[in-house]
Parts: structure tokens; sequence; C-alpha cells
């Protein structure tokens, strides 16, 4: 039997760098911007660039209810994605929450498979951070990790084949 296995580390937001708590922060502070009048449930993600940008996005709720984006795709729907653009080195996420709970978020699988996009375009591993409101992170090195067995763009090569 074949067995996918991945490294992870589960941490406080007090004892990462500087950096990576200020990205955190910066989720934090976006889902502030989230509308979610059907589900209440309020997220915010965060992208941090190689120069040290930070694109951030919240949840965008639809009474249409599969017309709403989650906060991770909003937050990369900011990206310019060209041959000279910056890459994505990582991505944080969390919610809000009166009672202070303790589960890190996991993004959906449709942000899973939006993030891998991501990082095949760009070659290089974007860590992942999933955050609670208490200040528990989920922190993952390769966003490929989230999305075993993933189906990408390599399949899509393979239809010319077919032609
Ligand atoms: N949601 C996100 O924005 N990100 C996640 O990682 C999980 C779920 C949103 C989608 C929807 O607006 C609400 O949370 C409830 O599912």
């Amino acid at each position: 039997m074949k067995k996918f296995q991945f490294p992870f580390k589960q941490t406080q937001k007090i004892k990462l760098s500087d950096a990576i708590q200020n990205l955190i922060s910066r989720a934090e502070e976006a889902t502030e911007k989230a509308y979610a009048p059907y589900s209440h449930f309020r997220v915010g993600a965060s992208v941090l660039l190689e120069d040290g940008t930070i694109l951030t996005g919240a949840n965008h709720e639809n009474a249409a209810y599969p017309a709403g984006v989650c906060a991770e795709r909003a937050a990369l729907s900011n990206l310019d994605m060209n041959e000279t653009s910056k890459k994505v080195k990582a991505i944080a996420v969390t919610y809000r929450s009166h009672e202070g709970h303790g589960k890190p978020i996991s993004p959906c699988g449709i942000c899973r498979q939006t993030i891998l996009e991501v990082q095949q375009w760009q070659s290089s591993p974007i860590a992942i951070y999933m955050c609670s409101p208490n200040g528990q992170v989920v922190m993952l090195d390769d966003a490929g990790f989230l999305l075993p067995f993933s189906f990408g763009s390599e399949y899509l090569d393979l239809s010319s084949e077919n032609e």
C-alpha cells in the first residue's frame, strides 16, 4: 500500500516571525470586510508576496449561495499573474468568533485547487497558515499537501494528444 505523508506544524501566532505575525494580523483585519449575511461566518485571508506586499480578501456571499466567494480566492483575485509578477510566499487565513475559538480554519476544496494553480504557475511552494481567532496556527510549507491526487494543467496538455 502506498501512503501520502506530509509535515505540518501546530503552533501559536506569538511564536512565529514578526513577518508572519503581521501577515496573520492582516488576515484578522480583513475579516472586518467580510460580507456574510447568510452564514455569519466572517473569514479573512492575506497573501504575502516575495517583495513583502500583502494582498487581503474576505468572504463575499450571495443570496444565490454558490455565487459566494471565499476569503482566500478574494485575496488571490488581486494577484497579478504575468511573467514579471512577484511570487506568493505564504497565505494566512482566519475567521472571527466571539467565543475565541481554538480550531484553525482550513481552506475549502475550491480554494485548495485555486492556491495550487498559483503554486504550480510560479513553480515555488506557498506556505499556508491556518489560524484560529485565539492564536492557534497549523502551518504547512507547501500548498500541495492540502490537495493530494490533484487535477492540474498537465492533464489538459494531454488532451492535444487525443485529437
Ligand atoms: N469560507 C471562506 O471564506 N474560507 C474558508 O476557508 C472556508 C469557508 C467562507 C465561505 C462562506 O462564505 C462561509 O465561509 C461559510 O462557509
